[in-house]
């Protein structure tokens, strides 16, 4: 049953990535999404609430695609579990607060 649904569930995300490299997004389950897995070295490194690992000089990412690729390497380096969906839409949610690629 659960290999099934995974198999369904990326199908489903390589189909919507023929629009935008993160597809169809739910921009309201991000926040708790990253704010859960993803906070805790950016903010050690960075303080407050380490958002500034997204704007500072000289951040490394100048495209969708490598956000995407980002929010994938990050997630599978912290072990978060999530599903491909869950990396479009915290990718998705990083881009509309912090990053604002067109592309
Ligand atoms: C184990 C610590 C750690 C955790 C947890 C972590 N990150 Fe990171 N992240 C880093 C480090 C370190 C860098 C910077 C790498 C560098 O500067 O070469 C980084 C950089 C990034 C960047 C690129 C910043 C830029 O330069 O534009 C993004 C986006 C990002 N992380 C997203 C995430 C997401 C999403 C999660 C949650 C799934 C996450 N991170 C969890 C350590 C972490």
């Amino acid at each position: 049953m659960r290999p099934l649904l995974i198999a369904l569930l990326s199908l489903s995300s390589l189909q919507a990535n023929a629009e935008e490299p993160w597809g169809k997004v739910d921009l309201n389950a991000a926040k708790p999404l990253h704010d859960k897995a993803c906070t805790a070295c950016h903010i050690r490194m960075y303080g407050g609430d380490g958002s500034k690992m997204y704007s500072r000089d000289g951040r490394m990412l100048s495209n969708k695609l490598e956000l995407l690729q980002r929010v994938a390497s990050c997630n599978a380096m912290v072990n978060a579990g999530w599903f491909p969906e869950d990396e479009g839409n915290v990718a998705a949610w990083l881009n509309k607060h912090y990053y604002h690629f067109d592309q």
